[in-house]
């Protein structure tokens, strides 16, 4: 009997065609299929193959999906484990790692195109942009289920005034609101709001840091949103060095004269 597997496929932010080919194929060798169908899109079923079981986790405790586990491992079965966005984040796939290797089940994850990246996409911004954001902060506000280890405030983070992107804290837009403002952005920063992003009824709102708490209030917005926030999302006329003529590196040679000009630029003798 071959050994049982889990494979923890991220499915991308909803939209089935933002699956990797890699989670994609480990869906349809699948046995089982264990989704959440609270952020994971039904079209994403669509990779299963015909006779497999299909069980949504939204109804199931960590214990009731250990059970799914103890079984492939009686029976050599392929799990697959499906998760919104990318697995690593916000999954809760520490203890169900640690559940199934200790069954003896070989395990593997397959990364998912995350709502943060996705909701960067559909406003067609680089979150790191040069001279002006060079670090991305994933993080979510304390008051949640899930208590915040200490040194890990919002308001602590915005003291950088990098990009941030703020996961699970839509249901408390003001606090969120005030949270970013007192850790130090201007109250002029821009925010982009995320709702169901690459879903049917997506919505992605933009506003300035002031007026965050009153757009998500006025649109309803308490679950299934994500927020940026940081001058990158505005920020123009800046360019990298990477594509700079000057800039030389393994697989191009810099113009001289293009080099001196960028050697001055950065006060480089
Ligand atoms: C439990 S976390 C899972 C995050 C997921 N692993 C990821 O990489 O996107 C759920 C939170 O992710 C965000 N989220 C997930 N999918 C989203 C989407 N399609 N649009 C907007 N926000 C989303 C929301 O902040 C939501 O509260």
């Amino acid at each position: 009997m071959t050994r049982g597997k889990v494979t923890f496929v991220g499915a991308g932010p909803g939209a089935p065609d933002l699956i990797t080919l890699r989670g994609a194929t480990a869906i349809a060798a699948a046995d089982v299929v264990v989704w959440a169908s609270s952020l994971v899109h039904e079209g994403v079923l669509g990779h299963a193959r015909p006779g497999a079981r299909v069980l949504d986790s939204a109804a199931m405790s960590l214990e009731q999906v250990v059970e799914l586990f103890e079984q492939a491992a009686r029976q050599g079965l392929l799990v697959a484990r499906v998760h919104s966005g990318d697995p690593t984040l916000w999954g809760a796939v520490a203890e169900q790692l640690e559940r199934a290797r200790d069954l003896g089940l070989d395990t593997e994850v397959v990364p998912g195109v995350s709502s943060f990246t996705a909701v960067a996409a559909a406003v067609q911004r680089e979150l790191t942009v040069p001279q002006v954001a060079q670090s991305v902060v994933l993080t979510r506000l304390e008051g949640g289920k899930t208590p915040m280890p200490a040194g890990e405030s919002v308001r602590a983070f915005a003291a950088h005034q990098t990009t941030m992107a703020l996961f699970l804290s839509a249901a408390r837009s003001a606090q969120l609101q005030e949270e970013l403002l007192a850790g130090g952005y201007p109250p002029q920063t821009p925010c982009v709001v995320g709702h169901r992003v690459s879903w049917e009824d997506e919505l992605i709102l933009r506003c300035r840091l002031d007026e965050l708490a009153a757009t998500m209030r006025a649109n309803k917005l308490w679950k299934h949103t994500l927020v940026l926030v940081g001058p990158a999302l505005q920020a123009g006329g800046t360019r990298s060095h990477l594509y700079h003529p000057g800039h030389f590196h393994g697989h191009r040679r810099a113009d001289p004269s293009a080099r001196r000009a960028l050697r001055q630029e950065r006060g480089a003798p």
